[in-house]
């Protein structure tokens, strides 16, 4: 038996091998930071080298053995180098944390095909097959643990996220009927379902410049972080929306009205980023012409 499977079976995940996609910002990065005490070996991935190295620093300095891979999960190469790499460097994979993801506010009708292209290719498809390519290799080590990032907005989706919600449905259906399929093999699949924490999520959404800003997303790293070291087959942060989520199974008027508030929150959020945003334009217009009638 492996030093990471004894790790483990101590409640511990030292010398494990850890994939985190999405670690150069939000919650990647936090989580990233929240399992250096559990001393697991590291691969991080994302496309902005800059931010990811800085997170790779952060890990070195806490003395984590650290493989940091740009990289875009969309792309087959990438996602080929990641696993080829990550067994070059460390020999196995215990953990995959698919956590790379984004959202878009937009009304569908008037959604770009290039951003419904991007919110399946990323949210969905990218995490499917980095999935599938991870899994006999679990299945040959007998043991592993894959961490699915979906979203609350899965179960109250609002009419302005109608593409996301639907990738972020995607990945807990997909999660539920892989979880039976590998379960023999000695692999756990957990689906994550966050409400809403304070990162770089809103700012790429289109929604950055709203006054609601979330809850600390630190907060949530650490509960994944214990699932980790204890795997179960759902995570729904913050706890709010437990009780929520029951009551609103029972009461569809609970149900239309959670979704309701966060549809008029979130668009509320896309008028005003985008009013900011015009009026900023136009001051910067306006300086250019009085520098240049200057
Ligand atoms: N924050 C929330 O309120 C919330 C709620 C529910 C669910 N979630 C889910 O949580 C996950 C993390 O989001 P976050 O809130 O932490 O947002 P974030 O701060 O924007 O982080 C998203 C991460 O995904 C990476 N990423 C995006 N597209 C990628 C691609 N094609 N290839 C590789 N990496 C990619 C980004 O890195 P690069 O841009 O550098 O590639 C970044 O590191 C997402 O799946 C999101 O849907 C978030």
């Amino acid at each position: 038996m492996s030093e990471a499977i004894i790790g483990k079976k101590k409640g511990k995940l030292e010398g494990s091998t850890i994939i985190i996609t999405g670690a150069s910002s939000g919650i990647g990065k936090h989580l990233a930071l929240a399992l250096v005490p559990l001393k697991p070996k590291m691969v991080i991935v994302a496309r902005r080298e800059r931010k990811l190295m800085q997170t790779a620093r952060l890990l070195k300095k806490q003395k984590i053995k650290v493989l940091p891979i740009v990289g875009d999960v969309r792309s087959a190469d990438d996602r080929k180098r990641i696993i080829e790499f990550t067994l070059k460097a460390f020999g196995r994979i215990d953990v995959l944390v698919n956590n790379a993801g984004l959202g878009k506010v937009n009304l569908f009708v008037e959604q770009p095909e290039e951003e419904i292209n991007e919110l399946i290719e990323t949210n969905v498809l990218a995490l499917m097959k980095l999935t599938q390519m991870i899994i006999p290799i679990m299945k040959e080590q007998k043991n592993g643990h894959i961490i699915n990032l979906s979203s609350t907005l899965a179960l109250f989706p609002p009419y302005s996220l109608a593409v996301y919600c639907a990738t972020k449905s995607a990945v807990k259906v997909f999660s539920d009927c892989i979880r039976e399929e590998v379960r023999e093999y000695g692999i756990t699949i957990s689906t994550v379902f966050p409400g809403p924490y304070n990162t770089e999520f809103n700012q790429v959404a289109g929604i950055g410049r709203s006054s609601f800003k979330g809850f600390d997303a630190r907060k949530l790293t650490r509960k994944i972080a214990k699932l980790i070291e204890k795997p179960k087959d759902e995570l729904i942060q913050p706890w709010i929306f437990i009780p929520l989520i029951w009551l609103a199974k029972r009461f569809p008027f609970i149900h239309r009205r959670t979704t309701d508030w966060i549809a008029s929150s979130i668009w509320k959020g896309k008028e005003q980023t985008e009013k900011e945003l015009t009026s900023e334009k136009k001051l910067e217009e306006k300086e250019k012409i009085q520098i240049i009638a200057n």
